[in-house]
């Protein structure tokens, strides 16, 4: 089974609370952390909200990779800049789903454990410079995509994380458009390199909306409960939508034949993503699975030392408090 099993019903919940839950969620209320929750929507948050913090963390290493090989000052700047937003990112979010009782460490743990997901995205590696702007262009283009929604999701402290993620997130976006002009309008090479990061990002690209409607288990609950907004197949709809004329500006070509606009539904024909290679890779079995976590495993232990000192720097404040008072 690919997807974890984390329960999205409310089985053992008080009836009443649950409709009156269920009212104020439909009437648009935020959720506040001290508020009274059914435990599915609890552990789906969990779920979602862990999955989004790992992902900002894990989706630092391809672009990491790119930052002592920029190609100028500025562009090393830009990158070193969009690299530490990511981690930013991911400490709001972990701190968001810390209001539902969870701690970071729990997380990481289940992380490296392989218990819990990080997109899969960033299990395919970063091969050339024009991989940077691939990246920043269609991955933080799905990305905001998929979240600016987001900022008006049910859960308070998400949905407030969100809104600062949403800002950082366009910038990234802009400045990988701007490398893949930069590449895409210079020599016949560097167009070149254009075309093939484009080539090997954009199935991966679409596969980050999740797997197609049919396919998708959580949806249903999870729109109920306003943790999601839309479903994955309309979040992949719009961002074809969006990226065809944005290659097209680039003189690029979308590796699909399929491509067609049409009148109709008043939007791009494309083919699906190979699924089964999705399915592979959120299992564990993609190009980079094994050296992402090796890198998270490796930064985990060699941070011990730094935890351990701020526990005992805290701990030594803890029991002066004491003595003084
Ligand atoms: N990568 C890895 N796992 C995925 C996935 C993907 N692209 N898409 C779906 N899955 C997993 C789900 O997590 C679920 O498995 P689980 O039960 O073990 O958690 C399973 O596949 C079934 O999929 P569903 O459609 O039922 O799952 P969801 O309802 O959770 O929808 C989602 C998936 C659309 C990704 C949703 O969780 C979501 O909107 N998450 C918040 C946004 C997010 O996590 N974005 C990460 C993008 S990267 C990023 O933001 C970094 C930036 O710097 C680019």
């Amino acid at each position: 089974m690919y997807a974890q099993m984390v329960t999205s019903e409310a089985t053992n919940d008080d009836p009443a609370k649950l409709v009156a839950f269920q009212a104020r969620i439909d009437a648009g209320e935020k959720i506040e952390p001290k508020d009274w929750m059914p435990e599915g929507y609890r552990k789906t948050l969990i779920r979602q909200i862990g999955q989004h913090a790992h992902s900002e963390i894990v989706g630092q290493l391809p672009e990491g990779n790119w930052i002592t090989r920029a190609p100028t000052l500025e562009r090393k700047a830009i990158l070193l800049a969009k690299v530490q937003d990511e981690a930013g990112h991911g400490l709001y979010l972990y701190c968001a789903a810390e209001t539902l009782g969870v701690s970071r460490d729990e997380l990481t743990e289940a992380l490296l454990s392989g218990k819990m997901k990080y997109s899969s995205i960033f299990n395919y590696p970063t091969l050339t410079w024009a991989d940077m702007g691939a990246v920043g262009w269609l991955v933080d283009g799905a990305a905001i995509m998929n979240q600016v929604p987001l900022q008006r999701t049910s859960f308070g402290p998400y949905a407030r994380a969100m809104v600062r993620i949403c800002k950082e997130e366009s910038f990234h976006q802009r400045q990988g458009y701007d490398i893949m002009m930069k590449m895409a309008f210079g020599t016949p090479a560097q167009k070149a390199m254009a075309q093939d990061a484009l080539n090997r990002f954009w199935y991966p690209s679409l596969m980050m909306f999740g797997p197609s409607d049919k396919d998708s288990v959580h949806s249903a609950q999870s729109m109920a409960w306003k943790i999601k907004m839309n479903t994955n197949d309309e979040l992949r709809q719009k961002f074809v939508d969006q990226t065809v004329p944005q290659a097209e500006y680039l003189g690029l070509t979308i590796p699909d034949p399929a491509v067609k606009w049409n009148e109709d539904k008043g939007g791009y024909d494309f083919s699906e993503p190979d699924w089964s290679e999705f399915f592979e890779v959120i299992k564990g079995n993609g190009p980079c699975n094994a050296e992402r976590l090796e890198a998270r495993q490796k930064a985990w232990d060699d941070g011990a030392w730094f935890r351990d000192g701020l526990m005992a720097h805290a701990s030594k404040r803890a029991t002066a408090k004491v003595a003084a008072e």
